[in-house]
């Protein structure tokens, strides 16, 4: 990244830029992967540009289908131009398949279809390593109203419909995906962070069995190897398909 721009935040997979501008930003996709709260690192070359060019192109089919986003136009293949947001500090989880950390927590068994979408809400806070909230202690702490908690929740649902036709048309299951939200400078609420392989679980439908085959960051979370050829056939398909 040349220098004109200043780093104003880094985080586990993205580092971002301040923009002449002062209402946008410049995301840069990042190599690195990690896992369990960063207990996990690696580095997958190529795996910036390709979770780059994924979010942009499906950022652009939210936009088309009136959801509000941070993103306005990829830059480069790892370099995104976005709406400066101050981040809401929730990390927001839609399940449709019952896998990971539901399973872990609970008695339902893994890969159960969820007889509704279930949204799990944790508070986005590495220090205690990213904890389930309730909405009472989302008030308590006064993170954000009720009413733009209830627009979030509403927001997630609808982008759950949208991504799981998404997803299906490229022979995808979206099991779940996990969102941030943030306040633009006229207090508009705008989906921000990425949408790629490391923030949804997506499973290949074009298996003749029943064998889940995982082509996201399951791959590196769970060491099945071929973290990279899951990418790169992800933003396959959805390259042939738009
Ligand atoms: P979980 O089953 O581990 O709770 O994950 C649910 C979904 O949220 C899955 O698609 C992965 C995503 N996720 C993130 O994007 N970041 C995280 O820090 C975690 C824990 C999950
Ligand atoms: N994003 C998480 C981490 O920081 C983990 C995950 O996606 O599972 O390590």
């Amino acid at each position: 990244m040349n220098n004109k721009y200043e780093l104003i935040y880094e985080g586990k997979a993205k580092k971002v830029f301040s923009h002449s501008e002062s209402d946008k930003v410049i995301i840069e996709f990042k190599d690195d992967a990690t896992a369990f709260n960063a207990l996990k690192k690696a580095k997958f070359e190529g795996k910036g540009k390709l979770n780059c060019l994924i979010s942009a192109k499906i950022f652009e089919h939210l936009i088309k289908n009136n959801i509000p986003t941070h993103f306005i136009e990829l830059k480069n293949e790892n370099i995104m131009m976005a709406k400066k947001i101050k981040v809401i500090p929730l990390e927001i989880v839609l399940r449709n398949t019952a896998y990971g950390s539901l399973c872990k927590q609970t008695t339902i068994k893994s890969g159960t279809v969820l007889a509704k979408p279930l949204i799990d809400i944790y508070l986005k806070n590495d220090e205690l390593n990213d904890p389930l909230i309730t909405k009472d202690r989302i008030e308590l702490m006064k993170i954000l109203s009720s009413k733009d908690l209830d627009s979030i929740i509403n927001l997630t649902l609808k982008i759950n419909g949208i991504l799981k036709s998404f997803f299906k048309n490229i022979q995808l299951q979206l099991v779940d995906f996990k969102l941030e939200f943030g306040y633009d400078s006229k207090n508009n609420i705008l989906l921000g962070d990425e949408i790629s392989p490391d923030n949804c679980r997506l499973w290949d439908l074009n298996q003749k069995n029943d064998t889940i085959v995982s082509l996201d960051k399951d791959r590196f979370r769970n060491d099945l190897g071929g973290l990279i050829e899951a990418y790169s056939e992800i933003n396959r398909r959805i390259n042939n398909f738009i």
